[in-house]
């Protein structure tokens, strides 16, 4: 069986699973955000079940991705997610070398089926549970050229916002850190701790300070609000996160852009950096606005 290693995961999106994209991506375009990839129709994502609908939007940043889904969702395993979860944040995909392999090294390893193996037109994909439920979709790319469009590095809007990841909620933080480290190859950056709060945040082996700031964070459920979600859906993802030049300025272009306020940027006692949180108005799902943040692997691997 390949190992994590060789199987060379990288992050590449967060899918949001919501019900009026046209109308719904414009709070994301007003605040600052590009599409780089626009999917109807027999494209990208074809099944006997029907076609896709996918919106790909970046922003600022290189290569983390945000997804738009919307219904008819195609398969079965979707739709019931839906019927059971509504809108929300319903995966993160890595992409993988070896998709085959990837399945395999997964379910040995307390991952459990939510999408079988399948071959589509330009790549290779199935979807599991993390051991705490939430979704990994895995994808290898098979078509020569075919690719989700990256932008290139370039903070965006004059306060410099930048989408770089996802938070998660978990049940046992600990546990999951191990899994994503010995299962995903993720790598920790750094750890926040105090008593029964945690926040770790990790990295892919692509991880760049600079040119590729693709963040993962497992986290305790600390705010209200994230307990209540946890209550009602489990361990769950939680938020996109962005990183801005100009933290205040892109809270106000995010209220204006139609964002809806959370909690003001203040200094999180936990992190000590100067951190907002919002809310996405249809489906209410969490946004992280943090300052600049960005340190080197070998900080952190020397710390
Ligand atoms: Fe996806």
């Amino acid at each position: 069986m390949k190992t994590a290693v060789e199987l060379d995961y990288t992050l590449h999106h967060l899918c949001i699973y919501d019900d009026k994209p046209r109308d719904n991506m414009f709070p994301y375009l007003r605040w600052h955000h590009g599409i780089t990839n626009y999917f109807s129709g027999a494209v990208f994502h074809v099944t006997g079940e029907g076609h896709s609908d996918y919106t790909f939007l970046g922003c600022g940043g290189r290569a983390y991705q945000i997804q738009i889904e919307a219904p008819p969702f195609q398969f079965e395993y979707e739709r019931n997610w839906w019927r059971d979860h509504g809108h929300g944040y319903n995966h993160i995909c890595w992409l993988t070398s070896d998709a085959r392999a990837s399945m395999d090294q997964l379910l040995a390893n307390g991952a459990t089926e939510v999408m079988p193996f399948e071959e589509f037109p330009t790549y290779d994909g199935f979807v599991v549970h993390d051991p705490e439920g939430r979704w990994i979709e895995i994808m290898e790319y098979t078509d020569e050229t075919f690719r989700v469009q990256e932008f290139t590095h370039a903070p965006s809007g004059e306060c410099g916002l930048e989408v770089v990841g996802n938070a998660e909620v978990c049940q046992d933080l600990d546990a999951m850190v191990r899994w994503y480290q010995q299962i995903m190859d993720m790598r920790v950056l750094e750890e926040f701790r105090d008593g029964d709060q945690g926040m770790v945040v990790m990295v892919d082996k692509d991880y760049d300070p600079v040119e590729r700031r693709s963040l993962f964070i497992l986290q305790s459920a600390r705010h209200d609000f994230e307990k209540e979600h946890m209550a009602k859906h489990g361990p769950y993802i939680s938020s996109i996160i962005y990183q801005a030049k100009d933290v205040m300025r892109a809270w106000e272009d995010a209220l204006w852009a139609g964002m809806e306020a959370l909690q003001e940027p203040a200094i999180d006692p936990l992190t000590s950096l100067l951190t907002a949180h919002l809310r996405e108005p249809c489906g209410g799902n969490g946004i992280m606005l943090t300052e600049h943040y960005a340190p080197a692997v070998t900080q952190a691997e020397a710390a």
